[in-house]
């Protein structure tokens, strides 16, 4: 098969290094790419949000099949493009993406297929949204509806931050997305991502990690796209992935089927655990980033047939292949990330880092010039390692971040803190 992966992050990285290792993929695109992928693939400049310019690559190429790694070209219908021109695409349709593009109607899902989760109210007028925040009371959540790269949810400890964001969102802060605002209950207790494929009738879990969503040790400072992930997550047993099953993601797939929409693709639980039940936080329609990187290090190969699998409707007979290991991630970011951060610091000691079946440096935000591999992105790499139990895939992976020469970038020390 000749595929294309669309994205140029860690988790793209990740996917085209588990499908590499098919004996099914003949040849292998992906776009753009980066400096890490371009060893494992042919990296073309394809502007992955125009949905006519993909069908035109793909056709040119003869692409058999195309996966969609970030969710915005999924929001902006780019898998409906595909699969209008008859070329088979792993990712949901610009409808069935609205399960992350727009908080308010996965809520309204939610509702539908009574699936556990925050109690909440949807404004579209900041005066109403004010007098609901006043009348719960802090702590409070407060998120703008629409995409805001991951910057659009304030969990508001104290009333008065609360406000101070509702001012913000329906100030413009988050542009179009903050014209509508969800405000939810604050739910406590242990967070941890389920990802679960899904053809549109069948679903397959595949697999629970733990991500690092604060930049610093302890999980201090400002939000970021994830530091570091572990898969398995140990709160996900086997007791809460049947109720997470039963009790959301098969309501919520039912219910986007009544609705004529089903959802193709790879769905993306995130959950607040207390007391052995899950609540929903939030779907995304995409692998997580690093959480993708820590699953394909643990399913190899065979993460390719399933993901083919779930675009070809054929999920029933699928079955995923376990072994009793652990994996773990590490991201090196830029100096200054979340934050602004400068672009261009060459990056040492990648040559002699091991590469094999339990041990890969994912690259993200990296560009080759010349011989060197600089850095040009906030999340520059993904230092991933497997082991027998979650301390040794931990101390494989710090063993590798310490071979990076990279004094321009930082990464956290305490991955896997929570579960160790
Ligand atoms: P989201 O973008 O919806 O995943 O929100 C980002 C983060 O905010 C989540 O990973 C949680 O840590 C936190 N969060 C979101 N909603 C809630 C909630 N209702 N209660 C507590 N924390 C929340
Ligand atoms: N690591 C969190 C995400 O991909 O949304």
């Amino acid at each position: 098969m000749n595929i294309l992966i669309l994205g140029s992050g860690g988790r793209e990285h990740a996917l085209a290094w588990a499908t590499m290792q098919n004996p099914k993929c003949d040849k292998l695109y992906v776009a753009p790419g980066n400096a890490g992928m371009a060893d494992l693939a042919t990296c073309v400049a394809l502007d992955i949000m125009d949905g006519g310019a993909v069908v035109a690559f793909a056709r040119e190429n003869a692409i058999d099949f195309v996966i969609v790694g970030p969710e915005a070209p999924l929001a902006a219908g780019v898998a409906d493009h595909l699969r209008a021109a008859g070329i088979l695409a792993f990712g949901p349709s610009k409808e069935a993406a609205q399960l992350e593009a727009s908080k308010s109607f996965t809520k309204a899902v939610c509702d539908a297929a009574n699936a556990p989760t925050a109690a909440y109210g949807h404004f579209t007028d900041k005066a109403e949204a004010i007098a609901y925040v006043k009348a719960q009371g802090a702590p409070i959540v407060i998120k703008a509806d629409g995409l805001a790269a991951g910057k659009g949810v304030v969990v508001a400890m104290e009333l008065s931050e609360a406000l101070a964001a509702l001012e913000d969102m329906f100030g413009g802060a988050h542009g179009d997305a903050g014209a509508e605002v969800v405000v939810e209950e604050f739910m406590d207790g242990e967070e941890a991502s389920f990802f679960v494929l899904c053809d549109g009738e069948d679903a397959l879990p595949f697999g629970t990690a733990q991500d690092h969503k604060r930049v610093g040790v302890g999980d201090t400072g400002p939000n970021t796209g994830g530091m570091g992930a572990y898969s398995p997550a140990p709160v996900m047993d086997a007791d809460v992935v049947a109720k997470t099953m039963d009790e959301i993601v098969l309501p919520t797939l039912h219910e986007m089927a009544r609705r004529g929409t089903p959802f193709q693709g790879v769905l993306f639980v995130g959950l607040m655990i207390k007391d052995g039940q899950p609540r929903l936080v939030e779907y995304n329609v995409r692998f997580g980033d690093p959480e993708c990187q820590v699953l394909m290090m643990r399913l190899g190969a065979q993460a390719f047939d399933h993901i083919h699998a779930a675009a070809d409707g054929r999920l029933a007979e699928a079955q995923v292949h376990w072994a009793d290991d652990h994996a773990m991630t590490v991201v090196m970011a830029a100096n200054g990330y979340p934050g602004s951060y400068e672009k261009g610091s060459v990056i040492g000691g990648l040559e002699t880092m091991d590469d094999d079946s339990g041990h890969m440096c994912f690259h993200a935000g990296t560009t080759a010039v010349g011989d060197d591999i600089t850095a040009t992105g906030g999340r520059v790499l993904s230092v991933a390692a497997r082991g027998a139990s979650l301390s040794e895939a931990r101390e494989e992976a710090y063993k590798m971040v310490g071979q990076v020469d990279w004094p321009e970038g930082f990464f956290r020390s305490d991955i896997g803190w929570r579960a160790l």
